[in-house]
């Protein structure tokens, strides 16, 4: 094991962690003064979640955290990361904060604290509240301004313990799967409202940046993007302009204008929206970060789509090459390319793997046990991967697994499982799989060769 990562390479005070996300996990919808959020509203629309299934117990984690604390000790991690969920504190999205919505993420934050687990909060994993999408959601410029009265809330009473923030997830999953494909919460497909989603998810990311600053000096504020090594299916030149289109739309829309970049002028042009711009955002979207969140999961290939919508490009499928159980091309070089990437092109200064992992269908053995090696060569193959862009010149300070448990997946709900855990959902009981103890064993040596280090 060792000798596939070169462990040797981390930093000695590495973040060794796991991450989650709210409506993935919590379940208890209904709880404490919670209010629904568009997934709520999304997966209970029939036909949009595989059996449609939803998040309504999911891992019932509201109510079972201390034992998913009690797993992560076994694990040995030393972080984690998680999701606040915006309708348990504003349920109303603005105005009124639910004290006992609150009350659960400080006793969570305090509960890791004891077990030596560092919390890292992100505080929009999708789950905006649906009275805010009730008066236009995204599209409209009010969303960002209650996204930055919501994370000052947040701010102001986790903010004393928690130091590490993440403004968004994946805005580009929000912006792009959510309003322009329809396959993920609010379910649209309309180009503009899913550029002006993007315009304003960085906006709101900007000044929910400030606001964090502003409560807690302290402070490491960063933004997490999933994003993707791209590759032109062929060598015409039309696909290689599709590659550079399809980078635009997942990379660099997403990446330019935090770095005080604007938005790419190119893909301003394949989109053809205005963007609702007034004066001093783009200021406010570059509000200078403490370090950038990587989610990486494959490498897209792609060919020039010229009927379809922008950005007019089609993904196509590789034969012959290994695949996870979401019929996602395996390749773990891309974690590498992109950590360096954002070294070289955009000179962060402090990188997080914020979410990294892989989906098969599990085998539960007769006595209970799971062994799941694809899961676990996943896992290996991409530290290793992690820790040569390191040694390259990397400045990656964590590692986050996605995820601890099994969970609720989107719109394929239950049936994908990405957890280092296994959940059976009948009973709720959770059991450790292969991967899982791996990645106790990968955890414990780095921590012991950085403890005689030290
Ligand atoms: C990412 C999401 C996360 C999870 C993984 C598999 O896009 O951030 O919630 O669903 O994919």
């Amino acid at each position: 094991m060792s000798e596939r990562i070169d462990l040797a390479a981390l930093p000695q005070d590495f973040l060794w962690g796991t991450a989650t996300a709210a409506y993935q996990i919590e379940g208890a919808v209904a709880e404490d003064g919670r209010a629904p959020s568009i997934w709520d509203t999304f997966s209970h629309t029939p036909g949009k979640i595989a059996n449609d299934d939803n998040g309504d117990v999911a891992c019932d984690h509201y109510h079972r955290w201390r034992e998913d604390i009690a797993l992560m000790r076994q694990l040995g991690v030393n972080a984690y990361r998680l999701s606040v969920a915006w309708p348990r504190v504003i349920p109303g999205g603005t105005g009124a904060v639910n004290p006992k919505g609150l009350a659960f993420y400080d006793e969570l934050v305090d509960a890791l604290l004891a077990a030596e687990i560092t919390p890292t909060v992100t505080l929009y994993h999708w789950d905006l509240p649906q009275a805010l999408q009730d008066r236009g959601g995204w599209p409209e410029r009010d969303t960002a301004l209650a996204f930055a009265e919501y994370a000052a809330v947040v701010a102001d009473r986790l903010g004393d313990r928690v130091k590490l923030w993440a403004t968004l997830n994946e805005p580009s999953c929000s912006s792009w799967i959510g309003h322009l494909e329809g396959k993920m919460a609010p379910g649209w497909t309309d180009l503009t409202a899913a550029v002006r989603t993007s315009y304003h998810l960085l906006l709101g990311h900007g000044l929910a940046t400030r606001a964090i600053r502003a409560a807690v000096p302290d402070a490491q504020v960063g933004i997490v993007n999933n994003l993707s090594t791209v590759y032109a299916a062929t060598d015409r030149p039309e696909d290689q302009e599709a590659a550079r289109r399809h980078d635009g739309h997942v990379n660099r829309w997403w990446l330019d204008p935090v770095h005080g970049r604007g938005f790419p002028a190119d893909m301003r042009e394949v989109y053809g929206v205005e963007l609702p711009e007034q004066q001093g955002d783009l200021e406010t979207i570059a509000a200078p970060l403490d370090w950038l969140g990587l989610n990486y999961y494959f490498p897209a290939y792609v060919a020039d789509d010229p009927e379809g919508p922008a950005p007019r490009v089609r993904s196509v499928r590789r034969e012959d090459v290994p695949r996870t159980g979401m019929d996602w091309e395996i390749d773990a070089s891309g974690i590498e390319t992109l950590l360096l990437r954002l070294t070289e092109e955009y000179g962060a200064r402090k990188i997080y793997v914020t979410e990294n992992g892989s989906a098969f269908p599990d085998v539960v053995r007769p006595d209970g046990s799971i062994d799941d090696p694809e899961r676990q060569d996943y896992l290996e193959g991409h530290l290793a991967a992690c820790a040569s862009a390191v040694r390259k010149g990397a400045p990656l300070a964590g590692y986050f697994a996605w995820s601890l448990l099994d969970n609720f997946e989107w719109a394929y709900g239950y049936d994908k499982r990405f957890g280092l855990v296994h959940v059976d959902y009948r009973t709720q009981v959770r059991t450790i799989k292969g991967s899982g103890r791996r990645y106790a064993d990968i955890v414990r040596v780095h921590r012991g060769q950085a403890r005689r280090a030290a």
